[in-house]
């Protein structure tokens, strides 16, 4: 792995898990604590890349060597952020677990129980963030994660086509990896190639996904 394999590229990142709120103190979110973006972040920068890290709600310290980060709550605000910054970028890696709904309506005060009657939440999509990037003409090389339970390898290729990436890393969830946990595993596709890392903290694998975005980056893209 080479300290240089980034120098002089605009990386940016996205980490953690989008907070849809429902009133003033209730929110729908999810199990992603950032970590995976942030190792991802911390190795990029490490290799030498200037990187701009777009994190939801989080409790993680900025990585070393980290220039900038931008804090978001909702899908909404991630996608603002993430186009933004990503005008003047040559990678975006959206390592976010961006909701896929949001309520169509955000209550003005605290929702109260109403005798038993339960309660139906309306929700409206949000807007697909790497779908948005590569409509552009120009636009960074996009590299997505895909998290699911099962049929990882198909629906990661689904995804990496329907999206329009340049790559996907496919995490599986569960049996102690993907979501919250330290460790990951995390097998890769682009068009014409895949290659498995297999089981490691997420730290080493940043690493690893790092050198194989330089490699693919280098290969198409220069
Ligand atoms: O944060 P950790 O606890 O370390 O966990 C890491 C992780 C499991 C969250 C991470 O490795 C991961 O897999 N992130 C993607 C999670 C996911 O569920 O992705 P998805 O299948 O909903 O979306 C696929 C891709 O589209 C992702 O790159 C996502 O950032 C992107 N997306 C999704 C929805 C949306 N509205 N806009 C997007 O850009």
């Amino acid at each position: 792995f080479g300290s240089e394999a980034l120098r002089g590229l605009k990386v940016v990142v996205s980490a953690g898990p989008t907070y849809e709120d429902i009133d003033p103190v209730r929110f729908i979110g999810n199990r992603s604590s950032g970590r995976m973006g942030f190792a991802v972040a911390e190795a990029a920068a490490q290799a030498g890349a200037a990187v701009t890290l777009v994190a939801g709600p989080v409790t993680l310290a900025t990585p070393a060597g980290v220039a900038h980060r931008i804090d978001v709550r909702s899908a909404a605000e991630m996608h603002v952020a993430v186009l933004a910054a990503a005008a003047q970028a040559d990678i975006y890696v959206g390592a976010a677990a961006v909701g896929d709904y949001r309520p169509s309506a955000v209550a003005p005060q605290k929702l109260k129980k109403h005798g038993g009657a339960g309660l139906t939440l309306e929700l409206a999509e949000n807007p697909d963030i790497l779908a948005s990037l590569s409509a552009q003409t120009v636009h960074p090389f996009l590299v997505g994660f895909a998290a699911e339970t099962h049929d990882v390898a198909s629906y990661a290729q689904d995804k990496l086509q329907r999206k329009g990436l340049d790559m996907i890393a496919a995490n599986q969830v569960g049996d102690g990896l993907g979501f919250e946990a330290a460790d990951n595993a995390l097998n890769l596709y682009w068009a014409g190639g895949s290659v498995e890392l297999p089981r490691a903290s997420k730290t080493e694998l940043a690493h690893q996904l790092v050198a194989q975005v330089a490699q693919r980056y280098k290969a198409v893209r220069q």
